[in-house]
């Protein structure tokens, strides 16, 4: 079977198309998830990826679209049976218009997103989507995810980002929906569809996407917060006084700062200090001279009297800018240095923000004594990342044992507080099963029924988003 598959998938893609050596495309960047495949295929156009869906329904193969496979729950690994093939968009990286006057850039899928950010800005506009692994992930994986990062209170996520899309469907029909209109009231959006279903409903081969006008200055700063109250009432003083300016806010425990601090290269602490939480606040403004550091110091000097901060520095240059960043960026490499981890993408109300970290820290105290709390995340969008790392003396086979119960834990926080289990990574395969307990019987019914109407034979990305 396999051998005539890989035969029948090489007269479509051509040799080059066929990967030879498919370890780096079993396994996520995490090492938490790994599976087999009976192929891995890496198309050069829509019509090959056509073709290939088309062959696979053919035969009953089951398809794992896959981007940059940086995804954080398992969306693009396909499963152990080895009965799977693996359609990797790679190869697919033209950017294929950029239309300056409609503010619009039109990228095949497989177009690495720091690509996108660079030829946008060659233009000079914006593409404002920005995330850590912003230099390996795709725009397909961006679509599927919905991906949301550092901008998005300011630019909004994924979603709000694309204007039209170019979807094979599981049958191997090709939707061509690639328009760049900011206005199309004619019936069902049906492009919002297939961002956020992670390959469930069919392969996004290309995007069309918003662009916005340049970013010519910025200010950015470090601060030192008691608590996590102090960052909520400090989001809303910025936003009081910058408006739309405020285009990051980060907020990172001192467990995540330390970590990075321990394991990142050339990284060190901005404020001599130690202090229990930080936040990384930036401001832009499309005028070259906005005088946003004078905006940043007056919000922070009037929140300093108030004591809503301790202590607070702000960048001067761009090499301090982008020291900062690593600071807030390398949270994700650094925590996998400490072995194995549990991650909780959870999103709250932002005004709900601490009593959700307070009584979560409480209940995981409780559970598991010594359990590290590494809780960062996109306050500014009431998003945390409360991923969790075990107890030291580290004992990696104890915390897997407890996990599921302490993941429990923590989702089940979220929604007492009105919130959801993702806020921007999805379900993939980490919590398909969990997800039947936070939403009602009707939304699992409808999900299902639009899966059962693009994809009844089920072989787009099975094992994913879906509770079994
Ligand atoms: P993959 O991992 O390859 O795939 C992800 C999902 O999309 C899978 O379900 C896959 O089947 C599906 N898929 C991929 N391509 C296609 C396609 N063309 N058509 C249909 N389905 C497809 N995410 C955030 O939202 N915000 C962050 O701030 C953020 N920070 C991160 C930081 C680090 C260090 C890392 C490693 C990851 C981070 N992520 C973040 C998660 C991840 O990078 C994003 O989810 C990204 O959008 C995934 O893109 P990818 O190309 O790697 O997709
Ligand atoms: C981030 O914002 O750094 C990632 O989305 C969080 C994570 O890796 O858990
Ligand atoms: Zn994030």
């Amino acid at each position: 079977m396999t051998a005539d598959l890989t035969a029948r998938l090489r007269d479509v893609v051509g040799p080059a198309g066929v990967v030879e050596d498919p370890a780096g495309f079993l396994t996520d960047w995490r090492g938490a998830y790994s599976g087999t495949a009976a192929a891995v295929v890496r198309p050069g156009s829509t019509e090959e990826v056509a073709a290939v869906v088309a062959l696979c329904r053919d035969l009953g193969v089951a398809v794992v679209p896959q981007g940059g496979n940086t995804g954080l729950c398992g969306g693009a690994v396909p499963d152990a049976s080895g009965r799977q093939v693996v359609l990797s968009l790679t190869r697919m990286r033209r950017i294929r218009d950029l239309d300056v006057a409609n503010s619009t850039i039109t990228v095949e899928a497989g177009v690495v997103l720091q690509t996108v950010q660079e030829a946008a800005a060659a233009a000079g506009r914006l593409f404002p989507l920005s995330l850590g692994a912003e230099g390996s992930c795709t725009i397909g994986g961006n679509l599927a995810t919905n991906a949301g990062g550092t901008g998005v209170l300011r630019y909004g996520t994924m979603r709000d980002l694309t204007l039209g899309l170019e979807v094979v469907l599981p049958d191997g029909r090709v939707w061509h929906g690639l328009r760049g209109l900011r206005k199309d009231n004619t019936g069902y959006d049906l492009k919002q569809l297939f961002v956020g279903a992670e390959g469930t409903l069919g392969v996004i081969t290309a995007a069309v996407l918003e662009l916005f006008p340049a970013v010519r200055s910025t200010a950015t700063a470090w601060v030192a917060l008691p608590d996590p109250q102090a960052a909520v009432d400090l989001v809303g003083v910025v936003r009081g006084s910058a408006g739309d300016r405020l285009t990051a806010f980060e907020l990172m425990s001192r467990q995540s700062v330390d970590f990075v601090l321990r394991h990142g290269a050339g990284v060190r602490d901005p404020i001599a200090d130690v202090h229990p939480w930080y936040a990384l606040v930036e401001l832009s403004d499309t005028l070259p001279d906005a005088g946003l550091e004078a905006v940043v110091e007056a919000a922070l000097g009037e929140s300093v009297e108030r004591g809503v901060v301790t202590d607070a520095v702000v960048a001067s240059g761009s090499a301090q800018v982008a020291a900062l960043w690593a600071l807030r960026e390398g949270i994700s490499e650094a925590q996998n240095s400490e072995g194995p981890s549990l991650k909780h993408d959870v999103t709250v109300p932002i005004s709900a923000i601490p009593a959700f970290v307070a009584a979560t820290d409480r209940a995981l105290a409780g559970a598991l004594p010594g359990v590290r709390v590494v809780a960062y995340g996109h306050v500014g969008d009431g998003n945390l990342h409360y991923n969790l790392s075990g107890p030291q003396p580290r004992d990696d086979g104890a915390f897997r044992a407890r996990a599921g119960e302490l993941s429990r834990i923590v989702h089940d926080s979220a929604a007492a507080f009105d919130g959801s289990i993702s806020a921007e990574h999805g379900l993939g395969q980490a919590k398909r099963d969990v997800i039947a307990d936070y939403k009602s019987p009707l939304e699992l019914e409808l999900m299902r029924g639009v899966k059962q109407l693009l994809d009844p034979a089920g072989l787009m990305n099975p094992g994913k988003v879906l509770p079994g």
